[in-house]
């Protein structure tokens, strides 16, 4: 399939080589022996723009852009605000609490997720989707391992359902009123630059537009309301039928809102 290779770290022990070998048996990318290459090196003898690498306790990605791994990023901040009383713009915007069942069609690094998980709670449900298979291999695997982090965010972390898989496929199969929200957060039609944390997420991620009956479908599987994220202005709200949401006057991002 995709243009890429799985290798390890330089002198692997043979649980890192198995694991890499089960990862590009999974995937469909080559499995390399390291040996004491470089990333350029390998990337020119395979002919590859991207390297999928198997280290000791977590996976990431060598793109053209960087190197993309997992870490709560944002979610890390954004849940310590919540649990201290504060608000969070996606969670007003989501309208979910404790129990909540949230389709999350565009996972990315997944701090949405980890957020909206938190909130939802264990009586709660979170699958996320992604449609690149290696975001949503590194990302799956480091919701299932990371463990740098204080126990409430580990915890929201592991519930959270990772599917490789594109929303316009996935919400066709599922029931109607299925799930309280549907949340979209696609790449921006317009990049906001100063975002440089998901920089190296760019080379992968699918950037094509939602499709009107893409949202057609969200409204039949959600119970409650469809939620975009966009960048304010931005046309593509009008177009999808959504209304802006308050709040964020001055952010770069807003949410729009299709209530049910
Ligand atoms: C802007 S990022 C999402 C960021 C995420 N909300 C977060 O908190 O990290 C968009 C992600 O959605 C994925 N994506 C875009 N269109 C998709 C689709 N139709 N189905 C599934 N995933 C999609 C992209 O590959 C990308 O990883």
């Amino acid at each position: 399939m995709e243009n890429f290779i799985v290798t390890t770290v330089r002198n692997p022990n043979s649980e890192l080589v198995r694991l890499a070998e089960e990862i590009s048996l999974k995937l469909g990318g080559k499995f390399v022996v390291r040996e004491n290459l470089s990333f350029d090196v390998l990337k020119k003898i395979h002919g590859v723009e991207n390297i999928l690498l198997v280290k000791k306790n977590s996976l990431s990605v060598v793109t053209s852009d960087g190197e993309l791994f997992f870490h709560p990023n944002t979610a890390h901040l954004r849940i310590k605000n919540l649990r201290e009383g504060d608000g969070d713009r996606l969670i007003d915007a989501l309208k979910i609490s404790a129990g909540s069942t949230v389709l999350d069609c565009t996972l990315g690094l997944g701090s949405d997720a980890i957020v909206e998980s938190f909130i939802a709670g264990s009586s709660g449900k979170i699958i996320a989707l992604e449609k690149n298979p290696l975001i949503a291999e590194i990302v799956r695997h480091g919701m299932k391992n990371f463990s740098e982090d204080s126990p409430h965010i580990l915890d929201a972390m592991r519930r959270v359902e990772v599917i490789n898989v594109a929303a316009e496929n996935f919400l066709p199969t599922c029931a109607e009123n299925s799930f309280d929200v549907v949340y979209f957060d696609p790449m921006f039609r317009r990049p906001v630059k100063k975002s440089s944390g998901i920089n190296p997420l760019r080379p992968l991620a699918d950037k094509n537009p939602l499709s009107p009956e893409m949202i057609r479908e969200a409204c039949r599987v959600a119970k409650f309301r469809v939620v975009m994220k966009e960048h304010s202005g931005s046309p593509e709200f009008e177009r999808l039928g959504f209304k802006i949401a308050d709040g964020g006057k001055y952010s770069s991002v807003t949410f729009g809102i299709i209530e049910l």
